[in-house]
């Protein structure tokens, strides 16, 4: 689970941030719903410090963005026509940048 997203963008490297920014995903292949949370520790959501967005892609296809506020959870739930081939999760933190699942 370690290796499975990475820090795309940002400013600093502050590793020791991966445990409240790894998106996690649920996927229930039924219901064709695909639920994010962020992350395995979940992360703050205050308006000094929060998850801005948070987007799904098909490799680099942008399949859909979800928007959030500090008055969110940092979650969201994502409902596709068709599994992505190669689902990958973006999330966008306020202080701690982008980051993404591989
Ligand atoms: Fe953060």
């Amino acid at each position: 689970m370690e290796e499975q997203f990475k820090k795309i963008w940002g400013e600093k490297d502050e590793s020791g941030f991966k445990e409240k920014h790894a998106p996690v995903l649920s996927i229930d292949e039924k219901e064709m719903k695909i639920s994010v949370a962020v992350g395995k520790v979940e992360h703050p959501s205050e308006t000094s410090h929060f998850i801005q967005w948070i987007e799904l892609l098909d490799e680099e296809i942008s399949l859909e963005k979800i928007y959030l506020s500090p008055f969110s959870k940092p979650k969201a739930v994502f409902y596709v026509k068709e599994m992505p081939r190669n689902m990958k999760v973006r999330i966008f933190c306020n202080l701690h940048g982008t980051w993404q699942s591989l």
